[in-house]
């Protein structure tokens, strides 16, 4: 890809993300201040209070991002196919059946979710703690190319994780991504209760 091409996918994204966003929330509200008003006030959110989104907004393989707890929890809408690609990264992880990471009871099966199509996890890398970066494309050259199947890169030092945050044998990350306590129901997707 030129970086012509970056450039235009990456802002493509960013479009994306800031409908998915306004959809989320409203015509006419200006999409940051309106999703911030989700949140509960600071001295809530640091007793921890739960987080509520609607997540209608989300298109089929993309992300947003909500704050629990000081903490960004990304919310990705998987696509059939990548939930489908999730076996076939197994081999190559260093902890497939989630065995030593934090995810509730509920989540712990393959896709790490309660719904399969949507991935809710913390995205906060589990080494030394910086933020991964969604990367969904499968085959990215410079993520492993034809062994790339889409997930979270941390640009940090390089650890990698999957499309349900199952962190890659051989990279600095000790444990998958944590999920955090979380329910949905209908289209409303609460952080920090079950
Ligand atoms: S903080 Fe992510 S690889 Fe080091």
């Amino acid at each position: 890809m030129s970086h012509a091409e970056g450039v235009n996918v990456k802002r493509r994204r960013v479009l994306i993300a800031s409908t998915a966003a306004v959809g989320a929330v409203g015509v006419g509200a200006i999409a940051t201040p309106f999703v911030r008003s989700w949140y509960p006030s600071a001295k809530a959110e640091a007793a921890g209070a739960a987080v509520v989104q609607d997540i209608s907004g989300i298109e089929n393989g993309q992300m947003i991002t909500v704050k629990y707890r000081g903490k960004p929890i990304f919310v990705v809408k998987r696509t059939d196919e990548m939930v489908a690609n999730l076996s076939k990264v197994t081999p190559k992880l260093s902890d497939p059946e989630s065995a030593k990471s934090v995810q509730p009871e509920y989540c712990k099966n393959e896709t790490r979710s309660i719904k399969p199509e949507i991935l809710v996890v913390e995205g906060v890398c589990t080494h030394l703690g910086c933020a991964p970066t969604f990367r969904p494309e499968v085959g990215a050259a410079d993520l492993g190319g034809a062994d790339w199947f889409g997930g979270f890169f941390c640009p940090c030092h390089g650890s990698l994780y999957d499309l349900s945050g199952r962190v890659y044998s051989g990279v600095p990350a000790p444990n998958n991504l944590s999920i955090p306590e979380y329910k949905i129901e209908d289209t409303i997707l609460t952080v920090g209760e079950s």
